[in-house]
């Protein structure tokens, strides 16, 4: 797969030595080649949450949730996931690089993240997912 960027509306970019190069719509701005690999698992028994496959519970941020948080000062997302026939393994995220994880046990996870204040009046989505492995 390649990745492309394209301006929204034509713009003019200019280079460090001062040469010009117009972009309209259609022309890619940058393109980057992207690789995926997929590991398929064998079939789960259910796919009702909470069984084989984890589901979340409270305290665990509703999907969507926003907060608010002033730079330097620590956001703390708690997370806490359950399943009856399988082991929780694991947390998977993605968000800014200075969010911090850390593994509770019992499918209790934090992570943590003091935004910085280049990162000052943005907006940055974290996501997460909890890994589950077969009991047997
Ligand atoms: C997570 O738990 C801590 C206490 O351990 C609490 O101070 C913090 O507000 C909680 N985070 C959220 C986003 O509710």
């Amino acid at each position: 797969m390649v990745m492309e960027d394209f301006p929204r509306q034509a713009i003019t970019l200019t280079q460090t030595d001062g040469s010009q190069v117009g972009k309209t719509t259609s022309d890619a701005i940058s393109k980057i080649p992207i690789q995926f690999a997929f590991l398929v698992d064998p079939a789960a028994p259910s796919c009702s949450e909470g069984v084989y496959l984890p589901t979340f519970l409270l305290p665990t941020p509703e999907h969507g949730a926003q907060f608010n948080i002033p730079v330097n000062q620590a956001l703390k997302i708690n997370i806490t996931s359950v399943a009856t026939q399988s082991e929780i393994t694991g947390l998977l995220y993605s968000g800014p690089y200075n969010v911090v994880k850390s593994s509770l046990g019992s499918g209790s996870f934090s992570l943590t993240w003091r935004p910085s204040a280049s990162e000052d009046g943005q907006s940055h989505p974290i996501c997460f997912i909890v890994q589950a492995s077969d009991l047997c």
